[in-house]
């Protein structure tokens, strides 16, 4: 067993133009890098170039990718609701890995215009239960329309999502390495 700090991948899930995921993402890593528990590892979408098709062989920028999920021990995902659901450049991304993914855990920063990302952790939720990973209860909701970031309800949601994202990270740490996951 260690207590060495948990590995995050904080993924953001918008490469849109413009996008507020990159403040809503400097917001939240702001306060996980405040935590002497957690070691954060930004992963920008926007930085990767992820084929729209599938090719058959692995690009660099795939191996870079799925070396950073491979290289986590949990995952906050930052992401926008687009049509109840979570943006095309998220579910590329998620797709490109696999093995990755399994037997960590992983929570949600959503938000959107009016749901607040409501509904994309929802979906988000059966895709990761598919891959094998461990859906954490705490989450942030945000409305950018109606609401204020730095007020004290997304800053509690915010620790006790990350506190969760701990918990299991050492317990799954600890279980991936006493025995090999069954997938
Ligand atoms: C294609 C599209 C669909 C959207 N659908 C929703 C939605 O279903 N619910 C919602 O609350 N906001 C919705 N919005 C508003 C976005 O959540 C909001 O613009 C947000 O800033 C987008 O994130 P981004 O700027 O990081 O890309 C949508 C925006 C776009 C571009």
């Amino acid at each position: 067993m260690s207590d060495a700090p948990v590995r995050v991948a904080v993924i953001i899930g918008s490469t849109r133009e413009g996008r507020a995921g990159e403040a809503v993402a400097r917001w939240l890593v702001s306060r996980a890098r405040r935590r002497d528990d957690l070691e954060v590892d930004v992963v920008d979408l926007a930085d990767f170039d992820l084929p729209a098709r599938y090719l058959c062989a692995v690009t660099p920028d795939v191996a870079a990718f799925t070396g950073r999920v491979d290289a986590a021990d949990a995952f906050v995902v930052v992401t926008p609701e687009y049509n109840h659901s979570f943006p095309a450049s998220l579910k590329q991304a998620i797709d490109y890995a696999y093995d990755e993914w399994q037997a960590k855990p992983i929570g949600f920063v959503a938000y959107g215009h009016g749901s607040g990302g409501l509904y994309v952790i929802e979906h988000l939720r059966t895709v990761c239960t598919e891959l094998h990973m461990v859906v954490v209860r705490g989450r942030v909701n945000l409305d950018l329309l109606d609401g204020d970031i730095e007020a004290d309800g997304p800053a509690r949601d915010a620790e006790a999502m990350l506190d969760q994202l701990r918990w299991w990270g050492l317990a799954l740490r600890d279980a991936r390495a006493a025995r090999p996951y069954v997938s």
